[in-house]
């Protein structure tokens, strides 16, 4: 059956989703995981490099970007086993013991690994590094690292003064600093706190709100003298500090569950159960926001693994209602957003997606490719400067060709939007998935064959 209602096919270096639905619609059922976080995942490769002594990982992300991280360690000396076993071992170098790489450090498309990688290259005296990403990354904009990282003294150089990769770093020891973000971003907070591991002192960093905060938990499991206010938005880490090899167990990726959540969500019949999900408070946003537009979703059998809340999602079809969501929710749920219009499309009445201008320096722009493509299959999305506005009130799309742009979620959103349109969808550029979830197609067609 799945192989009549989907096609992979494949043109070098791209390959294409075709999704065949047919007429009696398909409905999404039955038990599955999803793979590893992702932001869980690099911060446990980064900090098992840095810590002194070994760390053991399961459950790592087998995505490209975690792949991206830990090349780009292992080419400053931080030894890892195998990606694919069970248990991935880091053989930890100890704070300031990165070596100069012989090359320049590739982060591919992942905006964790230079952004936060770039923290700790830029307190390590004495060495020279380089960094490029895809051209994606090297669109993206990295002044929101440089400039804090300036303040406490780094010597960095970048395209378009100082804003764009590849980037040229000048290691040198760094001063203590008390940065208040702009905005809300766990990868600018990460790569202060990471500079400051090595600095003199007190390094803060103040958000405008919440953004996830597994860098605070796994740096404190990490053993660093680190406080958190969290009504304050504020984290101060006391450097220097000495890290210690740990045991990481990374909890399913809520980003990836989305997909699933939302699927169910919207296809009438539906019903499944996503084992071991992280449900860190700082990303379920998405959880709120889809409870808060009528779906119907319990957790189960909550626990805490490692330092990290993680729970059993089970989520079944309902008839969803359109709502309004912006301010503290959005950092809350950012990755969530293109998947959440889709569902929006089938809620009753419109949905107003604001704040969420960040969204359009994602891997892609994500407020204007999610409008352009969700309304080739029929929508009627509106593109705000910061946000959506979509009408709902739909019961099909209209099958049509459309593109991930080569973003990964994008490209996952669409598959799944196929799967309540009319007719033919193909998806070009489907390959993206694999940044964050190599294993989708598999998974999508398990819950349409069971
Ligand atoms: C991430 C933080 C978020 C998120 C990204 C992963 C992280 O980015 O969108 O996918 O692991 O720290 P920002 O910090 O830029 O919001």
């Amino acid at each position: 059956m799945p192989g009549s209602l989907l096609q992979l096919t494949s043109a070098p270096p791209h390959q294409q989703l075709t999704v065949r639905v047919p007429a009696a619609g398909v409905a999404l059922t039955g038990k599955i995981q999803v793979p590893g976080d992702k932001s869980i995942s690099h911060r446990a490769l980064m900090l098992g490099a840095i810590a002194q002594g070994e760390t053991r990982i399961q459950g790592l992300l087998l995505g490209e970007d975690p792949r991206s991280t830990a090349k780009c360690f292992q080419a400053m000396g931080v030894e890892v086993s195998d990606l694919e076993d069970e248990w991935v071992t880091v053989q930890g170098v100890g704070l300031g013991n990165l070596q100069e790489p012989a090359d320049v450090l590739d982060a591919g498309n992942s905006g964790t690994t230079l952004r936060l990688m770039l923290g700790l290259l830029a307190s390590h005296p004495d060495r020279f590094f380089t960094v490029t990403g895809d051209r994606s990354l090297r669109s993206r904009p990295m002044g929101r690292v440089i400039t804090p990282l300036q303040q406490m003294g780094a010597t960095i150089w970048g395209r378009q003064g100082n804003t764009l990769a590849p980037l040229a770093v000048q290691g040198q020891a760094l001063k203590p600093t008390h940065y208040h973000s702009p905005i809300a971003s766990a990868q600018v907070k990460s790569c202060v706190l990471l500079a400051g591991l090595l600095t003199d002192g007190p390094t803060t960093v103040t958000e405008p709100s919440l953004s996830r905060d597994h860098s605070e938990r796994m740096l404190q499991a990490f053993g660093a003298d680190l406080t958190v206010d969290q009504a304050a938005c504020t984290v101060t880490v006391n450097g220097p500090t000495t890290l210690h090899g740990q045991t990481v167990i990374v909890p399913g990726d809520i980003s990836s569950a989305a997909f699933w959540l939302v699927g169910a969500a919207i296809i009438p019949g539906s019903e499944l159960v996503i084992e071991n999900v992280g449900v860190n408070p700082t990303r379920t946003g998405v959880l709120e926001a889809l409870q808060a537009m009528n779906a119907d979703i319990t957790l189960e059998n909550e626990r805490l693994v490692t330092g990290e809340p993680v729970a059993d999602l089970r989520v079944r079809y309902s008839q969803l209602r359109g709502a309004t969501f912006s301010g503290d929710l959005i950092p809350r749920m950012i990755d969530e957003i293109p998947i959440l219009a889709v569902a929006a499309l089938f809620a009753e009445g419109p949905t107003v997606i604001k704040d969420a201008a960040e969204l359009r320096v994602k891997e892609s722009d994500r407020l204007a490719v999610m409008a352009a493509e969700l309304n080739r299959l029929g929508a009627n999305v509106t593109e705000l400067p910061d946000g959506l506005e979509i009408s709902g009130g739909l019961s099909t799309l209209q099958g049509s060709t459309v593109d991930s742009f080569t973003d990964h979620r994008v490209g996952m959103s669409l598959a799944i939007a196929a799967l309540r349109a009319q007719g033919t969808t193909v998806v070009q550029r489907a390959e993206a998935a694999a940044i964050s979830y190599p294993t989708f197609l598999a998974t999508l067609e398990q819950v349409c064959a069971s």
